[in-house]
């Protein structure tokens, strides 16, 4: 059981807003700010070099609650300034030809898929976006219909920005297994909202965000990479973090995830998501997303009870992110409308899923995300709010 009026008490924006946009980046609690400021004081006063000295053991705590959280090795993490440049940093490091094929999912990130059409034009790969099964999620079925010799990555998100659904990660993983396919899982708005273990799901990569449910922040990320691919994937950029100058004409790369990283950090940053993992971890991952799944099916229980509101979500399993439309308000308006009462959401333009957007003729969504420390009442301004601004 989580205890709300500690978690509450422990986050100083929950006096101030209504926070349901947790999924663009939540209300960190105190011990984060406590980290991040008190390394940015640290760097004033010594310096920023002897800074990073003084506080290497709180910043490089970061490799090992990010491997605790996610059941990897420390070695197998790579911190990053976001879950995209964590991503890619993966993605491009795969050697595709002509004729490769990539098998994806039709709720796809924005950026991801502007990736996939990039190396699609570079390398004549083709992406495949598996067709989705009656709940809408990913269909495994289609799924094993689909791998043959030419797959030679399947990478799939696995709570899409645009709506509740929570993608079958692990069966998904399962079939990937089975091929012997690498497995590129964007974690991005799942880790920290539910368990999420590589060994359980089996995939080989996964990206994730420091802001959104670790309530970490801004600017912070981090890739897992499973240790016996690690050297297979040589990173598109690389700097004298992710390798050694050992000869004039040769350098040798890091054995380890730290390959994916840039010499360059926010170290306040990074002691910052060190903590927010940490914190998330003394919670515990089971109860946090007990909560916010109850209260995401809460919430889309009453919306939909509202007339002229319809939730949008789709998925077998649901999380904490609720998407819906309002009869003749449009999302940016009503966001705006709420904005003014102290309620925090977001507008889920189509261009961010384009594929399910299209496959659904979907209008901008309104998107509201519950974190275990918003409350009943919470959503019960909310629900009054938007009951205000419906037709009915
Ligand atoms: C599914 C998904 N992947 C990746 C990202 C990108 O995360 P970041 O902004 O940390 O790069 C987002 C952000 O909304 C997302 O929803």
């Amino acid at each position: 059981m989580i205890d709300v009026q500690r978690a509450r008490r422990e986050t100083p924006g929950c006096e101030h807003v209504t926070h349901l946009n947790n999924a663009g980046s939540s209300l960190p609690p105190q011990p984060v700010l406590d980290a991040v400021i008190g390394h940015l004081q640290l760097e004033a006063r010594a310096g920023g070099y002897e800074a990073h000295e003084q506080n290497e053991t709180a910043i490089d705590r970061f490799y090992g609650a990010a491997a605790e959280l996610v059941g990897a090795s420390a070695g197998e993490i790579a911190f990053s300034s976001s879950a995209t440049r964590a991503w890619d940093m993966a993605f491009y490091s795969f050697p595709f030809e002509r004729g490769d094929r990539i098998l994806t999912a039709v709720a796809e990130y924005i950026s991801n898929f502007i990736a996939y059409i990039q190396v699609a034009e570079r390398a004549g790969v083709e992406v495949i976006p598996v067709p989705s099964d009656e709940y809408g999620q990913v269909s495994v079925e289609s799924l094993r219909r689909l791998v043959d010799e030419r797959v030679k990555l399947i990478a799939i998100t696995h709570v899409p920005t645009n709506g509740g659904l929570v993608n079958p990660a692990a069966e998904i993983g399962a079939v990937a297994r089975e091929a012997g396919i690498p497995y590129l899982l964007d974690a991005c708005q799942s880790v920290g909202q539910l368990p999420v273990d590589v060994e359980e799901i089996g995939c080989d990569v996964l990206s994730a965000t420091g802001r959104k449910y670790l309530r970490g922040p801004r600017g912070t990320g981090f890739l897992y990479v499973r240790s016996s691919l690690l050297d297979r994937l040589e990173p598109p950029f690389l700097d004298m973090r992710a390798a050694d100058w050992v000869e004039p004409d040769r350098y040798e790369l890091r054995p380890d995830a730290i390959r994916f990283e840039e010499w360059e950090q926010a170290y306040a940053a990074k002691a910052g998501l060190a903590t927010a993992i940490d914190y998330a971890l003394a919670w515990g991952l089971d109860p946090i997303w007990k909560r916010v799944a109850a209260l995401g099916e809460n919430l889309r229980v009453r919306l939909g009870d509202i007339d002229g509101v319809t939730v949008r979500d789709l998925g077998e399993v649901r999380c904490g992110i609720v998407t819906f439309t309002v009869d003749g308000v449009e999302a940016n308006e009503l966001k705006k409308r709420l904005s003014r009462e102290r309620i925090n959401v977001t507008a889920s333009p189509p261009s961010s899923t384009l594929l399910d957007s299209r496959a659904r003729a979907l209008p901008d969504l309104v998107r509201a995300s519950v974190h275990y420390y918003n409350t009943g009442e919470e959503l019960e301004r909310l629900v009054e709010a938007v009951g205000n601004a419906a037709p009915g």
